[in-house]
């Protein structure tokens, strides 16, 4: 795929819009600078988000396609746009935790920071209005969303990108305490192997300094915390995404 244009658009998201390229295989997917929270009862503008995100995403996705996941993404198009794979992505979200934080110690009434023995992977729909609930692998397979092949892989993919995510932000002396991947099928490669599709950006992980255990990711803005952005380019910075 040399010449890229950019078609209509396909879809927008809270985060990201996706248009058409004249290629059906391709889509080109647009960091805007919007932030949302709360399944997007909490929404907000910040200067700079989109060229931020595209950056260190297509940073991450290489580290990780130098590991052997495979992704959608296949290079950075502009300040703003990425070109990927187009994808009909599996509805479920998945949720490795290293460390207590979020709905987990809500959910069981442990403190925020509690260390895990081991990586603890969830599922959850993919569903704002039913605000994501958590789901097992019975509802997943029984209900039709994915198939038992498919849950597999998802989960040996997930502890995969935190076997090699973990230590890379560990290294940058952040603690990668938990994060949410999407997977899908490659448009055309449907009964192939699942690829892991979305994003991987501090909106969809929990990044605490390791030091000082301050958050670096979109907790920032959930929570009220301020400078949400400078504290994602410091995490850019950190793990060596050029340009931050
Ligand atoms: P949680 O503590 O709210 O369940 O979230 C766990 C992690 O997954 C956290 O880093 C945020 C991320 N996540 C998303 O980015 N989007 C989602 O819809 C969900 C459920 C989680
Ligand atoms: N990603 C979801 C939203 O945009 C949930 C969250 O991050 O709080 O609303």
């Amino acid at each position: 795929m040399q010449d890229v244009v950019r078609g209509s658009e396909l879809y927008k998201g809270k985060a990201k819009t996706v248009y058409a390229t004249s290629d059906p295989r391709y889509l080109v997917m647009h960091y805007r600078d919007d932030v949302s929270a709360f399944d997007g009862a909490k929404l907000a503008k910040l200067d700079r988000k989109g060229e931020t995100n595209n950056l260190i995403n297509a940073y991450v996705m290489g580290r990780l396609a130098e590991a052997g996941v495979a992704s959608h993404f296949v290079r950075v198009l502009n300040e703003r746009e990425s070109l990927v794979k187009a994808m009909k992505m599996l509805p479920v979200e998945c949720v490795v935790r290293n460390v207590v934080a979020g709905s987990m110690a809500k959910r069981y009434g442990i403190a925020e920071g509690t260390k895990l023995a081991e990586p603890v992977f969830e599922f959850f729909l993919k569903s704002d209005a039913l605000h994501d609930p958590l789901v097992n692998d019975d509802h997943i397979r029984i209900l039709g969303w994915a198939g038992a092949g498919e849950i597999a892989e998802m989960k040996a993919l997930t502890h995969k990108v935190n076997g090699v995510l973990k230590p890379m932000f560990a290294k940058a002396g952040i603690d990668l305490v938990d994060y949410k991947l999407e997977f899908g099928h490659p448009v055309d490669d449907p009964n192939g192997p699942i690829v892991l599709g979305d994003e991987f950006t501090p909106d969809g992980c929990r990044l605490w300094d390791a030091a000082t255990g301050e958050k670096m990711d979109k907790d920032r803005f959930r929570r009220d915390l301020g400078s949400v952005i400078e504290h994602y380019r410091e995490v850019g910075r950190r793990i060596g995404v050029p340009n931050m």
